[in-house]
């Protein structure tokens, strides 16, 4: 069994791309859903698209939590490096550039990107976090130089309040990364200005 075998996803290559977009669904998602999403923010990148292997009543998500935005640490350790490996073997498999993985998340896609960035930063070259909170506190501060990442945020968001989002900002740039951090007059949902906004951003990203 190799890493890849551990998940099921969706890979769609690009013929001399130089980029992969790591897609990662929200709860209740799966593997198709943001596809058309990491489609349009990069047209000449491949996609790399898993499903969360963590069932909350039959919806799959990226990692345990005990209820709505209380999260279950232990899990989110185990699941954001069992989730680095993956990436790791599907570089190896594909022949894809490991120097160039963006990941793509939104919600609980968001976070488990975000805890994969703090634990394991040496999968990621940055990170589009929509509608992202801290997924927990690492024990040690990851040297995060070098890397970029784009968080959009809803002032009116139910579920991730602005505050915490405010507090993932602070808690990556601390690290070193380089961070835009946008809030937007919306709530939970994605908007075309999300998608506008990560587009132009990863547009920039050398
Ligand atoms: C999470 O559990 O990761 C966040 O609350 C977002 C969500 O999936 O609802």
């Amino acid at each position: 069994m190799t890493a890849t075998d551990t998940f099921i996803y969706r890979f769609v290559p690009v013929e001399n791309s130089k980029r992969t977009l790591l897609v990662l669904h929200g709860t209740g998602g799966n593997e198709d859903d943001l596809l058309p999403v990491g489609r349009m923010l990069d047209p000449e990148s491949a996609l790399l698209s898993p499903r969360g292997k963590v069932l909350e009543n039959g919806a799959p998500r990226f990692f345990r939590r005990l209820r709505e935005g209380v999260f279950d640490e232990e899990d989110v350790i185990r699941r954001a490096n069992e989730l680095a490996d993956f990436v790791a073997g599907a570089v190896k498999e594909n022949g894809l550039n490991a120097s160039q993985i963006v990941a793509i998340g939104y919600s609980n896609g968001a976070n488990i990107a975000s805890a994969m960035m703090l634990l394991r930063p040496e999968i990621l070259r940055g990170a589009v976090l929509l509608r992202g909170q801290v997924p927990l506190v690492p024990e040690k501060v990851p040297d995060l130089a070098g890397k970029s990442v784009f968080l959009s945020s809803g002032k009116f968001d139910p579920i991730v309040d602005a505050e915490n989002a405010g507090q993932l900002a602070e808690m990556l740039k601390k690290a070193g990364a380089d961070v835009t951090h946008k809030l937007l007059p919306s709530g939970h949902e994605l908007t075309r200005v999300d998608i506008d906004d990560a587009r132009e951003w990863l547009s920039r990203l050398a």
